[in-house]
């Protein structure tokens, strides 16, 4: 493993043992309409699914929005922080494990759902492979991962203003826009059925918002400084103008094996 793996792995430890329940704070809150990405991935599954495998699943969101009777839905996540929120949300089960080595058997899930974890768990070839193996043939792979569009010229105007505070943009382990991932389906007996995209708006109303939104993003090497430039902007612009809206496009992906 690189210096640079090592290195997000240690971010992505600490920052999940910091923050746990970030991701959920702000995803919950970001709306296309009426509903959430959360609410968009769940679509993505079958009623039939009766057993439903949330890989990287944080604080439980997806696992809770995924649940209906009759179905049984695991979430799976390396942080024990983020699994201790999850346990207080909702009835699980919660399994503690390494989506690189998931500790289910092969063909024993309908449906594997992730948010964000695509982006995250790197390399992504190994992390496809385990979920290949785990889903029953016929079985259903649906995720959502940020993306760079769709944005408007003044959604990209409020982004561009924050990133030229902090003087850098979000970062994840994984490739921008998920380069490669149709191959790398391919690769491991997936074949992509869907490929949409979404825009979200998590709506600023005050500090306490910028502050939540701002400490969601992964910034590795930016100085807090920076972040709360990027804070104090959004504060300044709502006190100025009401409410600021920044955009999340999202992007979401279903394969069948
Ligand atoms: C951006 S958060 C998303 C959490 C949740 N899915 C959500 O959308 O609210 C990424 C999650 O991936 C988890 N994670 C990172 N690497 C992992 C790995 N190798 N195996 C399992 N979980 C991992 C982190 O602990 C964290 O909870």
């Amino acid at each position: 493993m690189s210096e640079e793996e090592l290195n997000w792995k240690q971010y992505l430890a600490d920052f999940h043992r910091e923050r746990a329940g970030v991701a959920e704070a702000v995803l919950s809150r970001a709306f296309a309409g009426d509903h959430s990405p959360y609410r968009w991935l769940a679509r993505a599954v079958s009623p039939d699914a009766t057993v439903v495998l949330d890989v990287a699943c944080g604080s439980g969101a997806m696992s809770r929005e995924l649940a209906q009777p009759g179905r049984t839905v695991i979430g799976v996540d390396l942080s024990v922080e983020e699994l201790a929120l999850a346990a207080e949300r909702g009835p699980g089960p919660w399994v503690r494990g390494d989506a690189l080595a998931l500790p289910f058997a092969d063909a024993s899930v309908n449906a594997v759902t992730s948010s964000m974890g695509l982006v995250v768990i790197q390399p992504l070839t190994d992390l496809l492979r385990e979920v290949a193996r785990v889903l029953k043939p016929g079985g259903v792979l649906a995720a959502i991962a940020p993306a760079l569009r769709p944005l408007s010229p003044k959604d990209l105007r409020v982004l561009t203003r924050l990133t030229t505070r902090l003087r850098t943009k979000p970062q994840f382990p994984g490739p921008v826009e998920l380069a490669g991932f149709t191959r790398t389906l391919d690769e491991h007996g997936l074949r992509r059925v869907e490929d949409a995209r979404q825009k979200y708006h998590f709506t600023v109303h005050d500090r306490a918002d910028a502050e939540l939104m701002m400490s969601a993003l992964y910034l590795p090497q930016t100085r807090w400084s920076r972040v709360e430039a990027a804070i104090e902007h959004l504060e300044d612009r709502v006190a100025r103008k009401g409410p600021v809206q920044v955009t999340i496009p999202m992007r979401r992906v279903v394969a069948i094996k």
